[in-house]
């Protein structure tokens, strides 16, 4: 799926994934140490803009023009726009405007396992000392039984290929697991697997 599918996506009044930030980013993020986080593939900013409110500089990275655009808005809105930056650019490609950072978020990148390991590692080279990497997505884990989520196991990491995205970069791996949890489907609440990573640079 390119930027031309996901600014078509994003071409709508509401919030694709909403405003709330997710609750993984939430949970794992809080109480990390630093001042500085790149949120790659940001979307509109849900994330980010829960980061700045926290107190983050937050530069949001993502290919789509729409969702950067409906970011900076909410930003504003949210009076954090001085907290927060939009970089144009491809996630396996990308130079961020502030590096290095304290913290790297990728929440739902659900691309080939090949680009996505490009991207984790393109992320990691940005992150500075005692600095950490989260990471949340649909488990590969979740096509056994799970709802929500892309069926094609390529897009899909698991505890495997994010094990293999990380080797040699030099994090530490502080937790790597899927979580079961539940989504909401017109047949009601169903469960399903989330695959969260939280890793860190030593110092
Ligand atoms: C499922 S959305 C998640 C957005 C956001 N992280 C969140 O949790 O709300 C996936 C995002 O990845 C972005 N994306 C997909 N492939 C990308 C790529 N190659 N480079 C940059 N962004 C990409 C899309 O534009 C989209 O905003």
């Amino acid at each position: 799926m390119d930027s031309n599918y996901w600014d078509e996506k994003y071409s709508v009044d509401e919030f694709v994934y909403t405003k709330l930030e997710n609750r993984f980013v939430v949970e794992y993020c809080t109480s990390l140490p630093g001042k500085r986080a790149i949120d790659l593939a940001g979307g509109e900013g849900r994330n980010s803009v829960w980061l700045a409110k926290q107190g983050w500089q937050v530069e949001n990275i993502d290919f789509s023009e729409v969702a950067l655009d409906k970011y900076l808005q909410f930003a504003q809105a949210e009076h954090v726009a001085g907290h927060c930056i939009a970089t144009c650019n491809d996630a396996v490609t990308f130079s961020p405007q502030s590096t290095p950072v304290d913290l790297g978020v990728i929440a739902y990148l659900q691309i080939n396992q090949h680009d996505l390991q490009l991207a984790i590692r393109r992320l990691v080279d940005h992150i500075a000392p005692g600095g950490h990497l989260f990471g949340v997505w649909h488990s590969r884990d979740n096509l056994e039984g799970g709802f929500g989520g892309p069926r094609d196991p390529e897009v899909l990491p698991n505890v495997a290929t994010i094990t293999q995205a990380l080797e040699g970069t030099g994090l530490e791996i502080l937790e790597l697991k899927n979580r079961d949890g539940q989504i909401q489907t017109r047949e009601g609440l169903k469960p399903s697997v989330t695959l969260v990573l939280l890793a860190k640079r030593p110092e």
